[in-house]
């Protein structure tokens, strides 16, 4: 019996690179996990091959409506949600005189917003799973300088510091946050 076998997760971007990985691992462990993507055909795949009640979900990580049926469908069939995994991102490389404020409005939509929404949307299941873990994947490129990604950084470090706030106000609730990368002054 692996170590999630009672535990339900959300991960967005599950059909990518790392969220895929993600959810392998937390379904080697025995959670029911939930692939959500915007790419159905790789997010069905990926439910098939790991099998048990693990499914996909088409989820827009932007969109308030869509978080709001996944995790309806989500505690429907598989019971509240005690790990929400923020995986989904996009990368726009380049420099930041390049980029437009549209595509820097969109990587804000979906690398922090869809984050924020995410949590926001979960709160009522991960209360009513009783606590559990959100991990917030961000990039050490919103802490700290790598060429070519100035257009994704501001996002990236502000969703390395989103869980933060999470932890002292849901600290009754006996749930925790797991920011993807270390930050030296998280609180513990
Ligand atoms: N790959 C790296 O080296 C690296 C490094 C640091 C941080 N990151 C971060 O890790 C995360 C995942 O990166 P990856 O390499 O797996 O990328 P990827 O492109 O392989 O996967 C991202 C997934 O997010 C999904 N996605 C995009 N927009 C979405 C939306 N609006 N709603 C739902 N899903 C959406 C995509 O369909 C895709 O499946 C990103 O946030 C990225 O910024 C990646």
């Amino acid at each position: 019996m692996g170590r999630l076998s009672e535990r339900v997760a959300i991960v967005t971007g599950g059909a990518g690179g790392i969220g895929s990985a993600v959810a392998r691992a937390l379904a080697a462990e025995g959670a029911s996990v939930v692939i959500a993507d915007i790419r159905d055909a790789e997010g069905t795949d990926l439910a098939a091959d790991l099998g048990g009640r693990s499914r996909f979900q088409r989820l827009d990580v932007t969109g308030e409506d869509d978080w709001q049926r996944a995790v309806t469908d989500t505690e429907r069939d598989l019971g509240p949600v005690s790990v929400p995994a923020n995986i989904a991102g996009i990368m726009d490389w380049g420099t930041m005189e390049e980029q437009s404020p549209a595509s820097f409005r969109r990587v804000v939509d979906v690398n922090l917003t869809g984050a924020w929404l995410g949590m926001r949307g979960v709160a009522p299941s991960l209360r009513r799973a009783g606590g559990g873990v959100i991990v917030d994947m961000s990039s050490l490129s919103g802490l700290t300088a790598y060429a070519g990604v100035a257009r994704t950084r501001p996002a990236s470090g502000v969703c390395a510091a989103c869980p933060r706030p999470l932890r002292w106000s849901w600290l009754p609730t006996g749930s925790g946050s797991a920011p993807s990368i270390p930050v030296p002054s998280a609180p513990r």
